[in-house]
């Protein structure tokens, strides 16, 4: 089958194409067999440990695809014919190939959006569930839906979690909450009508003066724009919720963040996504009523695979990054 490999070590690693890659065996246990119509890129996927330690050197956790066989003990909903997207665990991965295996007992598939091609549903998974965790699990109903006039600073809000986060943050927490968007200048209206409140330019010196104080940052940016976020949180009683690769020097209890001496009271929260197919699923069921859009997406064929992880890692390119396998 055709898979995408990373070959050579983590330092420098070359992105293939390998058009001979080993078929897959029949799934066993409770896996699932999802022939891969599209999968979704994650440009910074090139950078995580994972992806090494798997024998395959597969890249790719956002996949949508059609369910070619099911292992012997599966018992669950689905079955052989079924479209489906997932996000695969950010151990197993290896979903840009023709073919992937997933785990039919953990939350990582469920059925696709209808309204969507296979496309645009591969774009999701990733941003939908980074965006859920963000808002739902680590800031949280108790700092974003508490008063009228709570202030959120989303950072990255054009990029493929921004955009599902100001909807979903929008949509869930009604129009007393105040969503402050950084991004570049083109990308403001499209924020406003998907639920922004105020758009602020990155490029714009002293940014963090406009933006003034907020209750909660979510933060997909990172690095400088991070380092001022810790400006305009409210200190004490404010939350910092970053995704952002490289992770800071504080992500994994690996330290107490420095900036806290500066800016006591503040709650700081890295964390990697995990797996929630019942997210999936609810986010799915909004797309398809016409509550929340889906991404822009810019599409390659498999055959232009390279060129496909080459555009991914471009700035402002407007489009999660596809690869199409059918
Ligand atoms: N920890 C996790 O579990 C997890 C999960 C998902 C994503 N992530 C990470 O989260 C980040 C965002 O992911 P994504 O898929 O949304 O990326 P994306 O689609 O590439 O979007 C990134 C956004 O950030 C903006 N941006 C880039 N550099 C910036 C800068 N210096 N200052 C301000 N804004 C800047 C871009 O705006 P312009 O295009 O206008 O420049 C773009 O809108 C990535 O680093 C990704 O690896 C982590």
């Amino acid at each position: 089958m055709k898979a995408i490999q990373f070959l050579g070590p983590k330092s420098n690693p070359q992105i293939t194409l390998n058009p001979s890659y080993p078929d897959l065996p029949p799934p066993t246990g409770s896996q699932i067999l999802i022939k891969v119509y599209s999968a979704g890129i994650t440009h910074d996927e090139i950078n995580w440990p994972e992806v090494y330690k798997t024998t395959s050197h597969i890249p790719g956790h956002d996949v949508s695809g059609v369910i070619t066989a099911l292992g012997p003990s599966y018992t669950g909903p689905l079955k052989v014919g079924d479209a489906v997207y997932a996000m695969l665990h950010v151990d197993r991965g290896q979903g840009q190939a023709e073919y992937v295996l997933v785990d039919g007992e953990e939350e990582e598939v469920v059925r696709k959006p209808g309204s969507l091609s296979h496309a645009q549903a591969a774009a999701l998974p990733i941003p939908v569930l980074t965006a859920w965790e963000a808002l739902f699990v680590h800031a949280g109903e108790e700092s974003l839906g508490k008063k009228k006039g709570t202030r959120v600073l989303v950072t990255g809000a054009s990029g493929a979690v921004g955009l599902i986060l100001v909807q979903l943050a929008r949509l869930k927490f009604g129009g007393g909450l105040d969503i402050v968007a950084l991004a570049s200048e083109g990308n403001f209206e499209r924020l406003r009508e998907l639920g922004a409140s105020e758009c602020v330019d990155y490029k714009v010196p002293d940014w963090e003066e406009k933006v003034g104080k907020v209750d909660v940052v979510i933060d997909m940016a990172g690095g400088e724009v991070l380092a001022k976020a810790w400006e305009v949180v409210k200190s004490p009683g404010g939350v910092i919720v970053t995704v952002a690769d490289p992770a800071p020097a504080w992500a994994f209890g690996k330290a107490v963040p420095e900036e806290l001496e500066m800016h006591p009271g503040v709650r700081a929260v890295y964390f990697v996504i995990g797996l929630n197919a019942e997210a999936l699923k609810e986010v799915g069921e909004l797309i398809d009523l016409g509550k929340i859009k889906a991404l822009p997406v810019v599409e390659f064929p498999v055959e232009k695979a390279l060129d496909a992880w080459e555009f991914a890692g471009q700035r402002s390119r407007n489009g999660k990054v596809v690869i199409n396998f059918v």
